[in-house]
């Protein structure tokens, strides 16, 4: 049965620019990685995918695979290598970059922050600062000025919520807090201020250009029907979605100013209420039977539907920012993006507005802690050639934008 997509549905992938690029050095990431044991593997992202010199090339391959948009990001390092001061030549660098994206025929989506800060920044307490929305500002309406001609969806923050958690509570990014509940609430919430900022600057100038944030929605599930068990799982979800304190109330970050809402979905856990368990707020998180990707989790594609369907009460156009699978078996992820986009196709009949979808990701690339060790990409990246070969799971994909349509799901 064939699955039509609704009339100019976006279709690209999603890409970081620290994770692709190569040589960020200006960036917090770079301190972090030259330490030793912070990366899977001793790896470091190094010269990455060097998509920073190829990205003609790799934009090519994205049309070849009949892409009409991609997002990427702006790093922030680049443009303002120390406080106040711009370089001309990297804002040059993005023009020539985000030009070439329109010149192939995609929209570009740009993020303004994934997940790297500068150096200078991350001194003065990066986002766990009350400075932090006020220092992010600059470089953002620099953006605007410079670029915003060449922007088509703005995406200013990605995934407050995890860059929180990884970098206060479990310490997997910088600045490697444990623990830190109440830095948590704060990142998120400067964070979440900082879009707010970001949003008006942007609409100042381009008042029509639609503005959003990437939320991660790692799904908890309850384990059984069991009403203890529904109430674990949907606190476990509250503590993971971590809302922002906004004006002293919590509020959801999906509700936040935007003009549309990004999802970045992957995977989730069952929960299951646990008396023997008051660390864990006598919630126990475990992984359902079936197959784990290289991320260590099960990814279930008909989760995507129940994500979406919750979104459906806000009302608001939905792009789906990032979804994607972990593994080296390309035929898993061809079936998998069969399935997930099934369901996405069921969400559009139930009423979800959902305007595009973007892939995670491209190419296989440096996956933060994990390093090198993880293969999200459509495209496979030999590490000592740089030599790209697009995997059947693209050709796939492609076929699938080109017809706007899934062929073959239930
Ligand atoms: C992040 C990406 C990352 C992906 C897979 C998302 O949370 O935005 O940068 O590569 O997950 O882990």
């Amino acid at each position: 049965m064939e699955r039509r997509f609704p009339k100019g549905f976006l279709w690209g992938t999603s890409s970081a620019a620290h994770q692709v690029e190569g040589d960020n050095r200006n960036s917090d990431w770079w301190e972090w990685e030259q330490q030793p044991g912070r990366i899977k593997n001793g790896d470091s992202s190094a010269v990455a995918c060097d998509h920073y010199r190829r990205y003609r090339e790799d934009f090519a391959l994205l049309r070849e695979l009949n892409q009409n948009a991609h997002r990427l990001s702006i790093e922030w390092s680049r443009i303002e290598p120390s406080e106040g001061t711009f370089d001309a030549r990297q804002i040059r660098h993005y023009r020539d970059v985000l030009g070439e994206l329109r010149e192939q025929a995609m929209l570009p989506m740009v993020t303004l922050h994934h997940f790297t800060s500068p150096q200078w920044f991350a001194r003065k307490g990066g986002w766990n600062s009350p400075d932090s929305p006020r220092a992010f500002l600059p470089f953002v309406r620099r953006v605007v000025e410079d670029l915003g001609d060449l922007v088509g969806l703005w995406c200013t923050i990605n995934e407050p919520s995890i860059y929180a958690a990884n970098g206060w509570i479990t310490g997997e990014f910088p600045p490697g807090r444990h623990g830190d509940l109440v830095a948590q609430y704060r990142v998120t919430s400067n964070m979440h201020r900082a879009h707010e900022l970001a949003y008006a600057a942007i609409k100042k100038r381009y008042p029509d250009a639609p503005v959003g944030l990437s939320h991660h929605k790692f799904l908890l599930v309850p384990a059984t029907a069991r009403r203890l068990d529904r109430v674990a799982a949907a606190a476990a979800q509250g503590v993971t979605d971590r809302w922002p304190v906004a004006r002293g109330r919590l509020r959801p970050i999906v509700a936040a100013t935007s003009d549309y809402i990004g999802i970045a979905h992957y995977w989730g856990q069952l929960c299951a209420f646990d008396p023997r368990r008051p660390q864990d707020q006598f919630v126990r998180r475990f992984n359902p039977p079936g197959r784990l990707t290289e991320m260590g989790f099960v990814s279930d594609p008909t989760w995507m539907r129940g994500v979406l369907a919750g979104l459906r009460r806000y009302g608001k156009p939905v792009y789906i920012t990032e979804n994607g699978l972990a593994t080296e078996d390309d035929q898993w992820r061809e079936t998998y993006l069969h399935e997930v986009l099934g369901e996405v196709h069921a969400a559009i009949h139930e009423g979800v507005d959902v305007r595009g979808y973007f892939h995670w990701t491209n190419m296989d690339n440096f996956e933060w802690s994990k390093g090198y060790s993880c293969h999200f990409g459509l495209i496979a990246v030999d590490r000592k050639t740089q030599e790209r070969t697009i995997k059947p799971s693209g050709r796939a994909y492609a076929r699938i934008a080109t017809s706007n349509a899934v062929v073959g799901v239930n």
